[in-house]
């Protein structure tokens, strides 16, 4: 994705510095070099790196991260727990243990939301299931490999959980 966004974004700052520079001026001589990183540099990473920081400080538009959070789960955990979170999805018939209903973890326990279990349960890359075998998809993993792995990996992973961890704690009943 990442390489795809910064070739696109080549092809822009090329055409945009043709654009700029009478054809006169033109050539690839330092100049244009240094332009065309920093226009890439201003075109590509800082938007990425916005993106990254606004999905990992979640907290302080605690709506947004809600939002973000609800659109994750449709796409990545309907199939199995349910577009309400209830356990009920299309998948869910064919799991064994089923999938939980995710509206009433902190019912199950007394009315106390265990951010970290809970994330580390959605992560799955850290700990061994207690009962054995695990349906759930490695969730950390997965977000981690959306990207091509690396620090950026991580850092997506971290978001795409503190956002999902964030919804489940919006819907608990
Ligand atoms: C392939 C089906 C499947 C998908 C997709 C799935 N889950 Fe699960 N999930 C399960 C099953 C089955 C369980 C219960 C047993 C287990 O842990 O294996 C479970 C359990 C959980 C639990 C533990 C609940 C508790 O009270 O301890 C959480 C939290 C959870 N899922 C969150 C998610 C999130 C968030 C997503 C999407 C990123 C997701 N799941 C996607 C099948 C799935």
């Amino acid at each position: 994705m990442v390489t795809t966004i910064t070739r696109a974004a080549s092809t822009f700052c090329a055409r945009l510095l043709d654009r700029v520079q009478p054809s006169g001026q033109r050539g690839l001589g330092e100049d244009r070099i240094r332009h065309q990183g920093a226009c890439l540099l201003a075109v590509v990473w800082w938007p990425l790196l916005g993106m990254i920081l606004a999905a990992a400080q979640p907290q302080s538009v605690p709506g947004e991260a809600v939002r973000g959070g609800h659109h994750d789960f449709i796409r990545y955990c309907s199939a199995c727990h349910g577009v309400e979170g209830r356990g009920d999805g299309p998948a869910a018939s064919a799991l064994q243990p089923p999938p939980a209903d995710l509206t009433r973890i902190a019912q199950r326990r007394g009315g106390h939301f265990p951010v970290a279990e809970i994330r580390a349960s959605i992560d799955g890359r850290i700990g061994v299931p207690a009962h054995g075998r695990r349906d759930m998809p490695v969730w950390g993993e997965r977000f981690e490999e959306m990207v091509g792995g690396g620090s950026l990996g991580e850092a997506v992973a971290r978001s795409h959980l503190q956002l999902l961890v964030e919804y489940l704690q919006a819907i608990q009943q």
